[in-house]
């Protein structure tokens, strides 16, 4: 086996119909990332899963009036659908909330806890009488002091912009209960001491190479402003309960379990899990939102590094920018936004994958529309690659048969250019820079069109030249082979089509090379067609 790659993808709180921008986000880059290292023969720990504790799944439980565990459960399953419709390859998409999970946050508490880093605080917290609990500053309403607002929020007014504490606001009621006033009590909270990280984490940062300019910037500005200690435990029911004499009800905060469930998934989907884990040499690449940033590039690995147990931190930090949808935020209130359970009665997952790789949100937030959608799959799927396929296809099978037609030697000028562009592909890929890779891949099909367009073989046949057209119809079924290998992590099921076209089934291992694997005889059968054109019309509902 080759080298170790461990690469993981946000595990998304389980509150919600997933739609593009948790797909463009993180899920599916990282199956592209995924795909492509197993393709090139490296050894790879490919793990996602449900995030699901935390207040997301409390509030959104309370607000369908339902158990909790009913509630995560119920949106887990659209998630696994999700998984499985797109095709994302993980080796294991996983939860947070099981008895692995549970084991492994005690062990690591007691190691940070043994080595001086946990620190016991008392604190003054909103405390809701009626709901006999205390609330999260963000839940927790009132006027505000400075402009009288009456709904700003225990942390901000967000009509006067001013930043608040919850015991500021004049009436303080609870937002969830809204009859339920709000007193300041004294609750004790247990700290993460992430201020004694300062200078360990800085230079762990300056030594990463290859982060995006978001992440670098993010991880930076909290360094700058210098690293203050930080609470871990909350007075909720719901989440991983907290191992301390006088903590019994309370829980660990949720961004300090979450990023250790990429762990504990890891321990569940193989025994082997410390060999990726525990492995220097082993390369770590994670996939986030930008919003995810601070936790993966601070929060997570001070951890870390605290233990000093040889815990494997994450090399390349790839966080995405935000996905709008015609012009708009994606959001489920206002409906706008394409939800993953309603996308495939648009058109099948692959013409997703594609359409959205090449509009991902890598330097800047981007735009998507349907129009520019429908344009991407019409031309470059579509056009460029079905359309050769399937003209290749008829055209031997018309004139010579069902087999593939003799050829003669690699067209070098051709090779040279399909290498070329080959290169950049798997340089880009390699970088995880997918918009570029979708260029370069559809430059790939561009010049198999360009080559069969300049050698015509459909004249060649007309003027009876058998062998100049043979030979250009072998050199284009090697390019369709080609095609399928360096598709298939991006396009996996049309990968797939094409791999099936021939009789004997050819591997699509990553190719270094553009060769000749087919051999002239190889039984071949006319596919039907691997895309439908997109007609705008039918996507406006
Ligand atoms: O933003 C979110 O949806 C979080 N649940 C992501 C967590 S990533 C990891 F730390 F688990
Ligand atoms: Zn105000």
């Amino acid at each position: 086996m080759g080298k170790k790659y461990l690469i993981t993808s946000a595990l998304p709180y389980v509150n919600n119909n997933l739609h593009i921008g948790h797909l463009i986000g993180c899920l599916l880059p990282s199956d592209v990332y995924a795909r492509f290292c197993r393709a090139c023969g490296r050894d790879v720990l490919y793990i996602g899963g449900s995030d699901e504790h935390g207040t997301p799944s409390e509030i959104g439980a309370a607000r369908e009036n339902m158990p909790v565990e009913e509630y995560v459960e119920k949106y887990r399953a659209k998630h696994l659908d999700v998984v499985r419709d797109f095709k994302l390859s993980f080796d294991l998409y996983g939860r947070t909330h099981t008895a692995q999970h549970e084991k492994l946050i005690h062990e690591l508490f007691n190691r940070l806890d043994s080595l001086g880093m946990i620190e016991e605080k008392v604190s003054v917290q909103p405390y809701s009488a009626g709901e006999k609990k205390f609330l999260a500053d963000r839940y927790v309403i009132g006027t505000c002091p400075r402009c009288g607002h009456d709904k700003a929020y225990g942390n901000e007014c967000e009509k006067c912009g001013a930043s608040l504490d919850p015991d500021e606001l004049i009436n303080p009621h609870s937002a969830i209960d809204p009859s339920s006033p709000v007193e300041m009590r004294e609750t004790k909270h247990l700290y993460f001491k992430l201020s004694k990280m300062q200078d360990k984490l800085r230079a762990w940062v300056n030594s990463r190479v290859g982060w995006p300019k978001t992440a670098i910037t993010i991880a930076n500005k909290w360094l700058d402003e210098g690293l203050r200690d930080n609470p871990i435990t909350r007075d909720l029911k719901w989440g991983v309960p907290v191992n301390k004499p006088g903590y019994e009800d309370k829980v660990f905060y949720v961004w300090f379990d979450a990023p250790w469930g990429y762990v504990s998934i890891s321990q569940i989907a193989t025994p082997d899990w410390a060999s990726w884990w525990k492995n220097p040499d082993c390369h770590y690449t994670e996939f986030m939102g930008k919003d995810n940033v601070s936790f993966h590039s601070v929060f997570f690995p001070a951890q870390e590094l605290a233990m000093d147990d040889a815990w494997k931190t994450v090399d390349t930090l790839k966080a995405f920018n935000f996905m709008n949808f015609n012009g708009a935020k994606i959001s489920k209130s206002t409906g706008n936004g394409v939800f993953l359970d309603a996308a495939l009665d648009i058109a099948p997952s692959d013409c997703w994958r594609y359409a959205l790789l090449a509009s991902a949100p890598e330097t800047d937030d981007t735009d998507f529309t349907m129009t520019r959608f429908a344009e991407i799959v019409n031309k470059d799927l579509n056009g460029l690659l079905g359309n050769f396929v399937s003209r290749v296809c008829k055209l031997s099978n018309k004139n010579f048969g069902d087999t593939v037609p003799a050829g003669g030697a690699i067209d070098e000028t051709l090779a040279h250019r399909v290498n070329e562009k080959l290169a950049e592909l798997t340089g880009c890929l390699d970088a995880c820079e997918f918009r570029k890779s979708i260029v370069a891949l559809r430059d790939i099909y561009g010049i198999a069109n360009e080559y069969m367009t300049e050698r015509e073989p459909w004249t060649l046949v007309k003027n009876g030249d058998t062998a100049g057209a043979t030979a250009v119809l072998n050199e284009c079924f090697q390019l369709i082979d080609l095609f399928a290998r360096v598709s298939a992590p991006v396009i996996p099921d049309a990968a797939e089509k094409i791999q099936n076209i021939f009789d004997i089934k050819h591997d699509l291992s990553w190719p270094t090379m553009y060769e000749h694997r087919i051999e002239s005889g190889e039984k071949f059968t006319v596919p039907e067609n691997l895309f439908t054109r997109i007609e705008l019309e039918s996507t406006k509902e």
